[in-house]
């Protein structure tokens, strides 16, 4: 394993971590906000966001790929660059892009039908499926504690789910259908569907799981500099970024993709996709210095965060299942994160006997 280098005397490992809780937690509510606060018919195209998200992504990259080029003693940094991006087997990223494109298509859908802490939650679900995949594609071992820990994280999930697709079945009131559901004052209608939410959510988690473990996998298994990887990643992202834009389902107010970012981003839009930018960036630098466990503890603090911001925000009340439920997964979330040996003994008993 690579040596973490320091940013301002701290170790990178660390700081890219707490930034990618802060970062989770930011996006989801500024997200939330750029979908809910603008009438359907004056709303950007997701497809547009995500495929600018994969431009900028990919051009930063570029950017710092070829500094770090520069500053070896390449004779020609350019060419070096442009070798080392199409070398032979960059056609493993092809996978974790299509995964990508598609996991962060279905987040608006998810973001859009879901109160912010709910989404936030559910979304954890990726712990499940990043272990899964880690056990089948990395032929990691896992712990009795850990799978016990990830029965409980799965159980704190369904707890939160109960809540919200109850809700979805209640007699329409005006406070469960209109704006976020638990919003007081909704600005604009805009109809949730709290199940197609849900459908959303749990397929980005399997993506999310498998495009991660996918991309450790390439990262760790090969020299290849981290930041020639992400410039393969985007590339291989424009093609199926691209299909939406161009064929997809007319969008109200949309003439495509360049007048679309003229006439419909608007500053939540914009600050939307620069979360996710930075976001990506950031996940990049946590996968190759720590890995995705790792990742998993860093993004369930960020449910902390959103929970505090969404009641200052969003007037979000806490419901006793939705505190029983997203308890459970914090401490099944510490309890992945104890180091092997030093589980609570009760719990080593009960899975011993
Ligand atoms: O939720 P999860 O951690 O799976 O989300 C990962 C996000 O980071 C995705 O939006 C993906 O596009 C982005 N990513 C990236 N570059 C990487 C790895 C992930 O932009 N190398």
């Amino acid at each position: 394993e690579e040596p973490t280098p320091d940013i301002f005397g701290l170790p990178l490992k660390y700081v890219s971590l707490v930034t990618l809780a802060v970062q989770n937690a930011a996006l989801s509510i500024v997200m939330h906000y750029s979908r809910v606060s603008t009438p359907p018919s004056l709303s950007y195209s997701p497809a547009s966001a995500v495929l600018l998200n994969e431009i900028l992504k990919g051009s930063i990259s570029f950017g710092i790929a070829l500094w770090r080029v520069s500053g070896s003693d390449a004779r020609r940094p350019f060419n070096q660059l442009l070798h080392e991006i199409f070398s032979p087997d960059c056609w493993k990223l092809s996978i974790p892009a299509l995964l990508y494109v598609v996991q962060n298509s279905l987040q608006f859908v998810a973001i859009s039908n879901l109160p912010v802490a709910t989404f936030q939650v559910t979304y954890q679900m990726k712990i499940l499926t990043t272990a899964a995949f880690s056990v089948l594609l990395l032929r990691r071992r896992l712990s009795s504690t850990k799978w016990v820990s990830l029965f409980f994280l799965a159980i704190g999930v369904a707890i939160v789910q109960i809540q919200t697709s109850t809700s979805a079945h209640a007699p329409p009131k005006p406070s469960t259908l209109v704006g976020s559901a638990h919003e007081s004052a909704p600005r604009y209608m805009h109809i949730m569907s709290p199940l197609k939410g849900l459908g959303a959510v749990t397929a980005a988690c399997f993506t999310s799981g498998l495009a991660g473990v996918y991309f450790e996998m390439v990262l760790k298994n090969s020299k290849a500099d981290l930041w020639v990887r992400n410039v393969q990643l985007s590339l291989f992202s424009l093609a199926p970024a691209l299909v939406p834009v161009l064929c997809g389902p007319p969008v109200p107010n949309s003439h495509g993709f360049f007048a679309d970012l003229l006439n419909n981003f608007g500053g939540w839009a914009w600050a939307t996709v620069l979360i996710q930018v930075f976001g990506g960036l950031v996940t990049a630098v946590v996968i190759k210095y720590s890995d995705n466990i790792l990742k998993g503890f860093a993004t369930s603090l960020s449910i902390i965060l959103s929970f505090l911001a969404s009641m200052i925000l969003f007037n979000f009340r806490i419901t006793p299942s939705f505190l029983i439920g997203s308890s459970t997964v914090l401490v099944a979330t510490w309890l992945y994160n104890q180091p092997a040996g030093r589980e609570p003994t009760i719990l080593v008993n009960v899975v011993n006997s």
